[in-house]
Formats: C-alpha cells, structure tokens, sequence
C-alpha cells in the first residue's frame, strides 16, 4: 500500500464529500464527468492570506498558465494587482478581464505576432533573449507604438528545493544577469518605457527558509542591476515558486513568515510584484471521475474510471515529478478503507494511473472518485487530445470558507 496526499483543509472530514457546500455526486450528476469543481471561495481565502502576508510595496500577480478557465479569470482578476501571460492567446485572455497596463507577457519564443500584439495592447513584454529585444525594438518602431519592455533576468541562483528549477544554470529563460544592465541602457537608450526586472528562480517550493533566501537574493540582484544600469525599476518582479502539499509529508508554506522577510530586504520606495499560480489556485480545484469498470488483475484491484492523464496529467505523476506519487483522493461518499485499490484512466497506457495501490473505500462501477489538488496545471497542462476522448467539464463555484 502506498500513502496518499494530505487532503486540504476546506475538504477534510468524514462524512460524504461536499465542494462549496453540496455533495461531490451532486455536482457529478448535474454537470456530468469528468469534471472539474473549483471553488471560488478557496481563491479569494489564498490571495486574502497572501495579500496580509505581504508588504504593501508587493502586488500579488497571477500567472494565467496554472488555470486560464475563463470564468475564475473573470472572478479573479479583480483581486491581484496583475496577470502573467505566457502566449499570445493567453494574452487574449487576460485583455478580456484586466487593463493592459496590468498585464505581462513572459517565455520564451515569443513570435513577431505575438509580441505585435502585446505592443499594440500596451501590455509589458518580459524579454528573455538580446534577439528578442531587437525583434520587439523593431516592431514597435514599424508600428510606431512605444513598447512597455521588461528585462527578464536569468539570476546566477536557483529556488533551493523547487520542483522545477529556473535559474542558476544555461537557460532558455531570460538573460544571464551579467548582460543585463547594457540591455537596459539599450531599451532606455531606443526610447523603449523600460518596466523593470522579472527575475524568476523556480516553481513548486515548500521549503520556507528557501523561498525566504531566493527572495532576498533576488531583491540584491535587482538593486545590483539597478546599479549597474543606472537606472531604478519602475516594477521588480521577484518570481513566484511558492508551492502546495500534494504528497505524503508534504507541509504548507509559511507565507506569514516569507512576507515578514520580504519587507526586511525591499528598497524603500521601490514597487514590487510576486508572479504565482499554483499556490493561488490549486487547492480550490477538485477533479471528479466516475467508476466505469472495477477489475482484479494478480490479485490486486483496479478501479478504471472516465478521466485520467488526458485531463489531469499531473496526478499521474508526469507533470514536472521524477518520482511517481499518489495526490490525494477520496471517495465521494468517503467511508472506511477496507481494501487496497489503484485508480487508473480509460487511456490505453500503463502512464494513466491516478492512483497507485492506495487504501480505499470499497467502490463500485458508477460510483464518484475525487482527485484533489485539481485546481492548477489540469486542463491546461493536460494531453487533451490523446486518444479521443472527450474534454472534462469545468465549472467555477463559490461556498463558504
Ligand atoms: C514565468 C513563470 N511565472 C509563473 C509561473 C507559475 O508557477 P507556479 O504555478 O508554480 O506558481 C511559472 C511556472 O513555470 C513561470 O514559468
């Protein structure tokens, strides 16, 4: 038997499962599944303790790529101070929920359509490559608009103990810090409205005195560069990597203590901005998934069920992890667990097994499955088109936290 995630705290308990106050196989039967279930009420909780654990000079961004579902844009947007989008239909997004002068468009690639668009929205483009700068330099010239350039900054660390690290190595990401400060010159020096620094250093960081670290390092390196540049930031955008428990063991971040640190280091006067998704989003989201077929192979038992790796890779542990491990899951009636169970998806690979060897309720053929921690990198980071089969449903709630 493998052990399971903790459940996060707005649906622990014993009895049936409720998501914004009805039952789990309530919004299964009237939405239909696979589905997934966020609850507004979760996000407004996290950007309202993160927003009091900050230092007023942070703004909190959210990073649409961790769950772009249109309605929790809308719902959201309204709440940080901006949004980060990685594309040009990401862009198209945000424009339809936030004013342009909120909204700043990082990664890699970006095409000359994508970064005419931006420009011609008036968002910020965080530049990763000298090439790049050029190519939006010469744009902007073309069309005669003034663009809104931020350099993004490839610090010469990584977020210690971050899932995914962006930093502190040869990156596709931004542009090593030694080269910054003639950049900066440059884009001043072109008539660009330089925005500042976005320094990103990692993602999916649970290590609190690591998270405290990276911040103040990143705070250094932005006065550094300021320094060098000759020139004060209009926006430090100092990254994000603030993670969620998704796994045994896993213990929440001590965003009071990271935002308590964070005042200790930040330049007086100048503005700042954290640039999160996951942690803002992810615990409001439940996946639910029916029960189709219940089958015992070698003496163990399987439950196959209507969703899996083409909706919610990441439960399958191949998003972003090097080792397999079981997210939380519940039965949507919860009960005892009398039996040991894996979970696996209708897709005709050993890779969609949500659930691996778990203990569990006894389930049967249409009963309800809730995977949690669904509420960020689902749908969007997810192989919907393998196989055929149709997407999941997502619906945005709201109950009571
Ligand atoms: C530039 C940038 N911003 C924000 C994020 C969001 O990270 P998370 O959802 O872990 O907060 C990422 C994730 O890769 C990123 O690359």
């Amino acid at each position: 038997m493998k052990p399971t995630g903790p459940i996060p705290p707005w649906f622990a308990g014993d009895g049936p499962l409720t998501i914004a106050g009805s039952a789990a196989e309530d919004w299964a039967a009237e939405h239909g599944t696979p589905l997934f279930v966020y609850d507004f009420a979760i996000v407004a909780d996290r950007v309202a303790t993160l927003r009091a654990a900050m230092p007023d000079a942070v703004e909190i961004h959210y990073a649409i790529k961790a769950n772009p579902h249109p309605p929790l844009l809308a719902a959201i947007a309204p709440l940080v101070g901006g949004l980060d989008v990685a594309s040009a239909g990401e862009l198209d997004k945000a424009l339809v929920v936030k004013p342009a002068a909120h909204i700043s468009f990082a990664g890699p690639g970006k095409r000359d359509r994508e970064l005419e668009a931006a420009i011609r929205a008036g968002a910020t483009i965080n530049l990763e490559s000298d090439g790049e700068a050029t190519r939006a330099l010469a744009i902007a010239d073309r069309i005669g608009i003034t663009p809104k350039l931020a350099v993004r900054v490839n610090p010469s660390f990584e977020l210690k103990g971050s899932g995914m690290k962006m930093g502190g190595r040869p990156s596709p990401f931004g542009i090593d810090a030694p080269r910054v400060p003639a950049l900066v010159r440059r884009l001043i020096d072109a008539g660009a409205d330089w925005r500042g620094f976005h320094i990103f250093a990692g993602s999916q960081a649970l290590d609190t005195a690591a998270i405290i670290e990276t911040q103040a390092a990143t705070a250094r390196l932005a006065r550094e560069l300021a320094d060098s540049a000759g020139a004060v930031p209009p926006l430090v955008n100092l990254g994000g990597g603030l993670g969620v428990p998704y796994f045994n063991g896993d213990t929440p971040v001590d965003v009071a203590a990271v935002g308590a640190a964070l005042g200790e280091v930040l330049e007086p006067g100048w503005a700042y901005a954290i640039e999160l998704g996951r942690w803002l989003v992810a615990e409001s989201g439940v996946y639910l998934t029916r029960v189709v077929d219940r089958k015992e192979s070698g003496g163990e038992i399987f439950l196959v069920v209507d969703g899996g790796l083409n909706h919610q890779l990441a439960a399958t542990g191949n998003f972003g992890t090097v080792v397999r491990r079981n997210y939380p899951v519940a039965h949507a009636r919860r009960g005892e667990a009398t039996e040991t169970v894996s979970i696996v998806g209708p897709l005709c690979t050993p890779l969609d097994r949500l659930a691996d060897r778990i203990a569990f309720p006894r389930a049967d053929v249409d009963d309800v499955v809730a995977i949690f921690l669904a509420g960020a990198y689902g749908p969007t980071a997810s192989p919907s088109g393998f196989l055929g089969h149709p997407a999941a449903a997502e619906v945005l709630v709201s109950g009571d936290v």
